[in-house]
């Protein structure tokens, strides 16, 4: 750990250091987290009133709005598998490994969510800043994800920790950009259920 960082030397490793672009080649169209754990997604981003244009980063075919908002824009690394999104206005393949800087303008979105997929950003604080930027001040950036992942491809420091280090990491993610309010943990669904657990940490943009 530095003074600069709060996360430790090696967190941000992956055992597998080829561009994401060779492991997403391949559609998957596929679900990655089970129907309870999507509907609580959905349930959760209508109790926050997500709509407008909003941006789903590191998306797929599925977006897990009950009603998709006015503007979907989707972001993620398959065109086949955003090009099956069908409540998508605008999709953008783009790898945020490779270039954090999202390919948008100021203040664009009223509204970002990010589904089972945080766990993949090598560089987070730089997304989270640019997320930040793309928000208009106040909208939400929400974050959600259950106990599976691709392991080669999530983050070390992700592996190292359970479910309620995982909701650390994320918040800290928030308060390490600098660009967000206090960022709230909300267990949605916990483990023991019988179903995929639900997690969520948002925050709003300052
Ligand atoms: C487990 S899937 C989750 C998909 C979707 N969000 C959902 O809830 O079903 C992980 C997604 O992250 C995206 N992804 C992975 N690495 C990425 C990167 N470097 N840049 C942008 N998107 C990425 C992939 O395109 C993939 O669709």
């Amino acid at each position: 750990m530095t003074a600069e960082s709060p996360f430790p030397p090696g967190f941000f490793d992956r055992s597998d250091t080829s561009g994401d672009e060779r492991f997403y080649v391949q559609p998957r169209l596929v679900t990655h987290i089970d129907d309870a754990a999507i509907a609580a997604v959905g349930e959760l981003y209508e109790e926050l009133g997500l709509q407008g244009r909003v941006l789903d980063l590191m998306s797929s075919w599925v977006s897990h709005f009950r009603t998709p908002p006015a503007e979907l824009v989707v972001l993620g690394m398959n065109d086949a598998e955003l090009a099956a999104n069908d409540a998508a206005a605008q999709r953008v393949v783009h790898d945020l490994n490779a270039t954090p800087v999202l390919p948008f303008g100021d203040d664009e979105f009223d509204a970002v969510t990010c589904c089972a997929s945080v766990d993949y950003l090598i560089r987070p604080v730089e997304v989270f800043t640019e997320v930040a930027r793309v928000l208009r001040p106040g909208g939400t950036f929400l974050c959600t994800f259950s106990n599976r992942c691709f392991p080669t491809k999530a983050i070390r420091g992700w592996l190292m920790t359970d479910d309620e280090g995982h909701c650390r990491i994320v918040a800290t993610y928030f308060l390490a950009s600098g660009a967000f309010d206090p960022p709230v943990v909300d267990v949605r669904i916990p483990p023991g259920r019988g179903t995929d657990p639900l997690y969520a940490v948002y925050a709003t943009a300052a």
